[in-house]
Order: structure tokens, then sequence, then C-alpha cells
């Protein structure tokens, strides 16, 4: 028996667990995966206890994805881009850093979107570190253009400037992003809002668009924002986050265990922990 886990703060409410314990039943496993609240303060200590208490891998989530680095003893070429570790593997008494967030939203994207190829002009709303990690990712793997749009203009500049080692970018206002967004071939908000329906303004209005736009949230609680229900009333195909969510832990299965575990019964799962019949496929 083996233990993963996640540290966080707030942790509460992650699926993480539900997921990973899933698949451990589904193959007949007998390790268990719990969620760590971690503080900021306890970094130092957790990092400590992923060795001292022989876990076996653990995920970072917000906000210990940039401060568990110094912990590890090696991190890989995407979480080196990133700057930032989402999985941890603890293997022959050496911790590993890797980030599964960009290449999650790749293979999400690949599975919600047969045609992704033709993905070629993006625009991401957001500057933070969920932006940073899909608008690199799809700038060095898939798309010619990756421009963000922020609240905080400079925020989305200093991204582009980043992000122009892969390709094409730069940083534009809300406001320019609105009159734009007919020349893009998918929009995706990389903010938190929406969540919970708690913020119920739109990341950006979606006036502009045309049916042959993708639009993408990485929220998934709810399942199906108001932001992606504009969208879908404009025509577009929309993908909401939750499979982003899902693959992203998957490739950390992998990782760990060696096998890319199946998703669509578990996304079918959290779709139904999350209570809501919206299914996006
Ligand atoms: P994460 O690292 O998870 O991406 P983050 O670093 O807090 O989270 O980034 C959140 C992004 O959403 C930021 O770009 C933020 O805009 P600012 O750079 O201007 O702060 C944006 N964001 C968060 N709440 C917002 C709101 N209410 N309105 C507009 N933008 C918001």
């Amino acid at each position: 028996m083996k233990i993963f886990g996640v540290m966080g703060d707030p942790i509460s409410h992650s699926l993480s667990p539900i997921m990973h314990n899933t698949w451990f039943r589904k193959y007949e496993m007998d390790h268990h995966y719990h969620a760590f609240q971690v503080s900021t303060n306890g970094v130092h200590d957790a990092m400590k206890g992923i060795k001292a208490l022989s876990i076996s891998g653990m995920n970072v989530t917000i906000p210990h994805k940039v401060s568990v680095i110094p912990y590890l003893d090696h991190i890989d070429d995407e979480a080196a881009m990133l700057g930032a570790v989402n999985t941890i593997i603890h293997r022959d008494g050496k911790l590993y850093g890797e980030n599964t967030d960009g290449l999650g939203f790749l293979a999400s994207l690949k599975t919600k979107y047969p045609n992704y190829e033709r993905l070629r002009r993006v625009l991401i709303i957001g500057a933070g570190g969920a932006s940073r990690a899909v608008g690199l990712t799809l700038s060095k793997h898939l798309s010619d253009v990756v421009d963000y749009a922020n609240r905080t203009v400079e925020k989305a500049q200093s991204l582009a400037v980043e992000t122009r080692q892969y390709g094409n970018s730069k940083g534009i206002s809300i406001l320019e992003a609105e009159t734009q967004i007919h020349n893009y071939d998918m929009v995706i908000n990389c903010t938190p809002m929406g969540m919970d329906s708690v913020n119920e303004r739109l990341p950006i209005q979606l006036d502009g668009v045309t049916p042959d736009t993708v639009i993408v949230d990485i929220v998934y609680r709810p399942l199906k924002t108001s932001w992606l229900q504009h969208a879908e009333h404009q025509g577009c195909t929309i993908i909401g986050g939750l499979p982003m969510l899902i693959h992203q832990g998957a490739l950390a299965f992998q990782d760990w265990l060696g096998f890319m575990p199946e998703v669509a019964r578990v996304e079918r799962l959290l779709q139904s922990q999350l209570g809501d019949s919206y299914v996006d496929e």
C-alpha cells in the first residue's frame, strides 16, 4: 500500500481524492490518496514529512506550487518552463517535481475538440499562474498566436514577453479583447470569475464572438458558468474546466504508477458530484 495526496490551502473542496481513490479501486490497488491542509507556514514541515512518512507522491495546489521548489531534488522541463510544480514523485529517497497543468489542458482539448489543430490564434483571459501554464503550453505545442487580456494589463504584457520565446504574443486590455474577439479561434477564461456563481460579472463580454470560436473556461464549479452559457447562446463550442482537472490528475497518476488511467467514467462521477446535468460532449 502506498500513500498519495494533495497539499494546498484551502483544500477541503478538492476533487482529487475522489478521482484518485476511484482509480485505485478500479485497478484493484490498495493505495490511498488524502487531502492535506497545509498553510504557507507549514510548507517546510510538510515537505520534510513526505520523506519522513514515506509518502509516495503529492499533488501541490494553490498557494504552494512555487514555494515547494527549493525542497525538490530535481524538476522536469515542463515544471522549469512554468516555474511551478503540481506533482511530486518520491522515488528512491529523492523528490522529483513535475507540472501536468499545461499538458493536462492540452490533453483535455484533444479529447473534447478533435479538430484542435485548427486553434492557431488563442486569447487567454487573466495573467496569473493558470494563464501562464495554459498559455506557455499552447504556444510551445500548438498555437501560432497566444495573446493575454487582463484587468492589470502590465501583467498580461509581461507574460506575453515570456511567451514570445515560443511564438507570437501580446498583452491587451479587457476592452481591446472584447473588440478583437472575432480574431481568435479559441478564448480561454483563466481567471476565477464565475466560480461558485458568486461573481456574475463575465471575464469579458462575448457580443462580438462568432460561432466558430471555441470558448473554454478553466472554472469547473459550476460545471457550466454564466460565461459558457452566454457563449453557447452565441452558437460557440464550449468546454468547461472539469476535463482539464481530470487530465492533469491522470498525468500525475501516470507519473506515479506508470500507466494512464481511464478518464470517461471518472468524469461522469465528478459531474454527478458537482450536482449538475451538464455534459460537454
Ligand atoms: P492563478 O494563479 O490561479 O491563475 P491568480 O494568480 O490569482 O490565480 O490570477 C488570477 C487572474 O485572474 C489574474 O490575472 C487576475 O487579474 P489581476 O492580475 O488584475 O489581479 C484575474 N482576476 C481575479 N479576479 C478578478 C476579477 N474580479 N476581475 C478581473 N480579473 C480578475
